[in-house]
């Protein structure tokens, strides 16, 4: 089984390693696009975006980008048609039999987003072993966000707060935030969205306050190595000023 091996010489040249993002969101849009340019069913453009995701995570575990989300199923798209569901919820059962292994000896710590209890039972099998194996892991986190909503996110941590009989007077950010699906996760510093949308389409609306945004055409499936590369260049330019005067 290959380990995620380090080897940064490339990049080093232009990158300022020191300003490598903390917390990186991955929004994977543009898989049925992908099919379509290359004449093939939804099924396998979900597949190769799978494919995507392995070459992806190992580029950011070289950088010891510390917490990765990923966006791999919204609230909205139990909208879809119920054989690209069914395809989508196989493929990724079977994704995380095939690679737990990979995962857990890079020492990566799997976490899940959202709710568990709508996907299948099989599939919130597989995601419960990975959380549990991978829990006492002290790489890198991986948060999947699979059935996540940003709005559902934060009715469920007023609702949470509300059982929890917690003050008016006491409620401000950080009880929010430590009643979200991301608690103890700091917030993202970058999202990248592949696909040509300019939108977050839900996907941790509350944490995104001040995460740099990166789009770029390049559609899931042939989002690789080289193009975290090129966010990572770009997020090392930006002049993140929270406010306050440049
Ligand atoms: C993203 O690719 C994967 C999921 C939302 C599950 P899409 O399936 O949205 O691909 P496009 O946007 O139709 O190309
Ligand atoms: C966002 O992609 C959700 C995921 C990648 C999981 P969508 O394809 O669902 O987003 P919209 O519909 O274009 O906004
Ligand atoms: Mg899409």
């Amino acid at each position: 089984m290959p380990m995620l091996a380090s080897d940064m010489s490339s990049v080093e040249a232009i990158l300022d390693l020191n300003k490598i993002p903390n917390h990186v969101a991955i929004i994977m849009d543009g898989n049925g696009r992908w099919a379509k340019a290359n004449r093939v069913s939804r099924k396998k453009g979900h597949e190769a975006g799978s494919q995507a995701f392995l070459e992806v995570v190992k580029r950011m575990i070289e950088y010891n980008i510390k917490f990765i989300s990923m966006f791999a199923w919204s609230t909205e798209n139990w909208g879809r048609p119920k054989n690209e569901v069914a395809s989508l919820m196989e493929l990724s059962k079977e994704f995380i039999s095939n690679n737990l292994e990979l995962i857990h000896e890079n020492n990566i710590k799997v976490n899940h987003l959202g709710n568990l209890h709508n996907l299948p039972a099989d599939l919130q099998e597989k995601i419960n072993e990975s959380i549990s194996l991978t829990k006492n892991n002290t790489g890198a986190t991986i948060n999947i966000a699979f059935d996540y909503g940003g709005k559902q996110d934060i009715v469920s941590a007023v609702k949470k707060i509300i059982a929890e009989g917690i003050l008016e007077e006491n409620i401000n950010e950080e009880v929010i935030s430590n009643n979200l699906a991301t608690a103890n996760i700091p917030d993202p510093d970058l999202i990248i969205r592949p696909g040509g949308e300019k939108r977050i389409s839900n996907f941790l609306i509350w944490q995104a306050a001040y995460a740099e945004y990166y789009f770029t055409n390049t559609l899931w499936p042939d989002f690789n190595a080289k193009e975290i590369d090129r966010a990572l260049e770009e997020f090392n330019n930006r002049d993140r000023r929270f406010g306050l005067t440049s």
